[in-house]
Order: C-alpha cells, then structure tokens, then sequence
C-alpha cells in the first residue's frame, strides 16, 4: 500500500507539471523534447528496417527474434548514445517485462482515450518531470501506432509457425487482435536530472 500511495504521489506530481504548463527554469520538461522526439523517431525507423529484413531475409520465425531480442539491444544502444532509459511499453504485452508501471499506464490510457475521441496518434506525447526515491527525471511518453507490417505477429489472425513460436515463448501473449492505426503501445524513455 504504501508503495502505491508513492506511485500515486508521482503520477499527481507528473499531472501537475502539465496543468502548470511548467515555468521555463532549469526543471521545464519541455526543453527535453526535441531529443525524446529523435531518439523516438530513430527507434522506430531503426526497428522497422531490421523487422522488414529480417521478414524478407529468413521469414516471420526470425523477425520474432528481431522485435524480440533486437527491440531491447537497439533501445541499449539508443540509450547509451543519449543517456536516456529507451524502452517500450503496451497496456497488453507480450513480454511480461514490458509491462507498464501506474505511471506509464496512465498516460497510456489518456493516449487511448484522446485516440478514441478522434485525436492523432501521430501527434501525441507527453512530457514531464517525475520524482521517484528523491530524484528527479524527466520521463517522456509516445504513442506506438500499429502499421501493416506488424499485423504478422500483432493482428486477429496470428497464424501457423509464428503464432506456435509466439506461443511457446510468450505463454502469457496478450498482444494480439490489433489491428492497424490502433495504438500497439508506447515509446517510454527516462532521464535523470543530474544536481536538482
Ligand atoms: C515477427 C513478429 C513481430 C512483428 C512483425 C512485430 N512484432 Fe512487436 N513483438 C514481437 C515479439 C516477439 C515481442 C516481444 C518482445 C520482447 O520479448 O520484449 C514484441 C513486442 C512488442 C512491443 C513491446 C510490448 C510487448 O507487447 O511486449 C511493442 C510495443 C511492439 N512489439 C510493437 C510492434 C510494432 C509497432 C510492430 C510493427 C512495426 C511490431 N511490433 C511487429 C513480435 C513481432
């Protein structure tokens, strides 16, 4: 209980810096964008052109491996190029160890909600600064939308070879049934805010 009163805690801290609009001073999230937005856009695209190789080269069994093992090796990568945290999340995983804590879920589920009501995944984020065990970091959120290239391994009909290789790896798989433009998940990148 008393750890959920802190994740509440942190996610009405992380509210509030929005409702503010944050003042410009050393602590404005919204200097953290233009890089949360590049290191988003050069996930995605570099996750794309390994998921269409791998599909082209050695079919869909090996591009399993790609958004499986090469997702977190690329986000490693980004994160040591920029000193963020890159991950991935989704209000229904596939990995257990993608799955969302409140703070992430939340904003999921505003994303969601902005979609259903006819808002752009495209254009959506949110920034801002979390506090968590005394430190600060800026954490910054994006909308993962689904294309066709996904639907393979995402979509209603997940079929033969693959959904056998999905199903003995992840047995608790609940990433299925997407279908395109809906929202698949969420960038999610962290950044501690050194001295402050
Ligand atoms: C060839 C199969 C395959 C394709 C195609 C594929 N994925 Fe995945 N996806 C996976 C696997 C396997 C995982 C589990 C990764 C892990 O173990 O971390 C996964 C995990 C994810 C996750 C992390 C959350 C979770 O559910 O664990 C996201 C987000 C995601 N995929 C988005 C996409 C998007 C967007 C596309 C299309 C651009 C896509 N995937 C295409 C197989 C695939």
């Amino acid at each position: 209980m008393k750890r959920n009163a802190q994740t509440r805690s942190a996610i009405l801290l992380f509210l509030a810096v929005f409702a503010a609009g944050a003042q410009a001073d050393e602590g404005d999230p919204r200097q953290y964008v233009g890089e949360a937005r590049d290191i988003a856009q050069e996930f995605a695209a570099r996750l794309k052109g390994e998921l269409e190789s791998a599909l082209e080269e050695g079919g869909a069994s090996q591009a399993i491996g790609v958004c499986g093992a090469a997702a977190p090796a690329i986000g490693a990568r980004l994160g040591k190029e920029t000193g963020w945290a890159v991950g991935r999340t989704a209000l229904r995983v596939r990995n257990p160890r993608n799955a969302p804590d409140s703070r992430e879920r939340a904003v999921m589920t505003s994303f969601q909600q902005q979609h259903a009501e006819g808002v752009e995944l495209q254009g959506m984020e949110r920034i801002g600064i979390v506090e968590e065990g005394g430190l600060r970091y800026v954490h910054y959120m994006k909308p993962i939308p689904t294309q066709e290239v996904c639907l393979t391994c995402h979509g209603g009909d997940v079929k033969g070879p693959i959904q056998q290789a999905l199903a003995e790896r992840y047995p608790a798989d609940a990433a299925t049934g997407f279908r395109e433009g809906e929202m698949r998940g969420a960038f999610t990148f962290i950044k501690p805010l050194e001295g402050r």
